[in-house]
């Protein structure tokens, strides 16, 4: 009984155990922007989440804004979130909520652009100067073919991301660098990241310059967008083509290098997926990468071709995955129902269960408890009594038989009633003993008494001859054990 009851428990629990799913991890995300290179890491960070179904993200975008993004951060800090993944709009800004929660013991993730300090769990991101180093070896190429053709000096338009940001400034840094100590005229303007502000920056910059050499933007968008300013420029027909330089190498870079709109670009991984798994190490405590700089290459038509097929490729798997994990999602909750009515059910039946099992009980109690009361002796003891009164009466009838009808004989004792009754001595007394209450010999003295009680008032017989006819020694014997037993002398009638 015990074996089933643990059994159906150990059924129940283990139901609703499969319902409590392992610790959960609720997870901030704070995004300095919202454009394609961002949601490309999103996406990447969702689809690792597929594997780590213990995390959760709740993501706000900082839309470029240092106060909104600190104030974003903070709210997540109040929230007590379990782990923060920043990427920085500015380094130096937003760098105070980055070490409060550090500070406050959530371990931080910088993903892309890095603070200053060194308050920070983890660090994924790319080479900055390695892409700046890049772009200098691609001017140095072209400024030698221009070099040939037109035989004058060689002017870059550099169009840079938000200056606050170490991108960059590394970026610049590693591009100037390069090009230390050849006659090459760098010419910078804002583009802070966005296609709409460098479109408008290189509008401004042609009006008032004569056409850059070449145009290096700091990531694809703003390549796309110079790239645009110079076609709507008003001489741009007869105008020789510049070539452009990206970086990133998102889908709409790789695409506008197919199209012919610029000339190349330098990878910028965001690794969403590499993100997510750091995450998923901290928070269950195992050895993770503190430091990871990701690497760069340079993406020329040939390779943007083969990257856009496998974008392509890539996007149908996504959609696949989306479908996938749309039908799972769907076959989960069904599951969900069907476990739900599982449990439920196992319940039921457990409560049934326990029930008749307490009904059992209470019954085996009230049993016991009239044990207990000796309810069920006393009537074994009644029903054995009966049959034993019966087997003694029967006994006392013969006895009383065999010794009424030797009243007379004088050679009446134990031994002789022994004999007649085929009893030994020793039987014969507890037998007499148990119907009569007394010993044979008192049982043969009292009966003989009745006896002459009998004859004294029936007959007229004298206590003389009753005396002698029913065996009394003599006379006064008899008369003494008259009155132990009647309380009188026979001679009172
Ligand atoms: C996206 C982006 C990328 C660039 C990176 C630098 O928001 O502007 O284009 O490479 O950020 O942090």
């Amino acid at each position: 009984m015990r074996n089933i009851i643990i059994y159906l428990l150990s059924v129940v629990l283990f139901c609703s155990s499969c319902s409590t799913r392992q610790t959960q991890y609720k997870i901030g995300v704070s995004q300095c922007l919202d454009d394609a290179w961002r949601q490309k890491m999103n996406q990447e960070m969702a689809r690792e989440l597929l594997i780590h179904p213990e995390m959760t993200l709740s993501t706000r975008v900082a839309h470029g804004s240092n106060e909104l993004q600190c104030a974003q951060i903070d709210s997540f800090i109040a929230e007590r979130v379990d782990l923060l993944i920043v990427s920085p709009n500015e380094a130096e800004d937003v760098k105070p909520a980055v070490t409060r929660a550090y500070r406050a013991g959530i371990p931080v993730i910088i993903a892309d652009r890095r603070v200053t300090g060194d308050e920070w769990t983890a660090f994924i991101g790319g080479d900055n100067y390695k892409v700046g180093s890049l772009m200098a070896e691609w001017i140095k190429e072209q400024r030698s073919k221009a070099k040939r053709t037109h035989g004058r000096s060689f002017t870059v338009l550099e169009i840079m991301g938000l200056d606050g940001s170490t991108p960059a400034t590394l970026r610049h840094k590693g591009m100037t660098d390069g090009l230390e100590g050849l006659p090459v005229e760098i010419h910078s303007v804002p583009g802070y990241w966005h296609q709409e502000n460098a479109y408008d920056a290189v509008t401004q910059y042609i009006s008032s310059h004569p056409l850059p050499d070449i145009v290096v933007a700091q990531n694809d968008l703003m390549a796309v967008g110079a790239a645009e300013a110079l076609r709507d420029h008003p001489s741009s027909a007869t105008n020789r083509p510049v070539p452009i330089m990206g970086v990133d190498g998102i889908q709409v870079g790789l695409q506008a290098i197919e199209d012919g709109v610029i000339s190349c670009t330098a990878t910028y991984s965001s690794r969403g997926d590499l993100v997510i798994e750091t995450a998923a190490r901290i928070l269950s405590g195992k050895p993770y990468v503190r430091d990871t700089v990701l690497e760069t290459v340079m993406v020329d038509p040939e390779a943007a071709v083969l990257l856009l097929m496998q974008y392509r490729e890539r996007n149908h798997d996504l959609e696949t995955l989306h479908i996938v994990q749309l039908r799972s999602d769907a076959v989960w909750h069904e599951m969900r129902a069907e476990r739900h009515m599982l449990i439920l059910l196992m319940t039921g039946v457990l409560v049934l269960f326990l029930m008749v099992l307490a009904f059992l009980f209470y019954k085996q109690r009230g049993l016991q408890h009239a044990l207990k009361n000796e309810v069920v002796p006393q009537l074994e003891n009644v029903q054995e009594a009966i049959q034993l009164s019966r087997r003694d009466e029967a006994f006392a009838e013969r006895l009383r038989k065999v010794v009424d009808d030797h009243l007379s004989n004088p050679n009446l004792n134990v031994e002789y009633l022994g004999t007649m009754l085929q009893l030994s001595r020793t039987q014969l007394f507890r037998r007499v003993k148990t119907v009569a209450g007394k010993g044979p010999l008192d049982y043969i003295r009292e009966r003989r008494l009745i006896r002459a009680d009998e004859l004294l008032h029936t007959t007229d017989m004298t206590i003389q001859q009753v005396a002698l006819e029913l065996c009394f020694s003599s006379a006064g014997y008899f008369a003494k054990c008259y009155k132990d037993h009647f309380g009188h002398l026979p001679s009172v009638r």
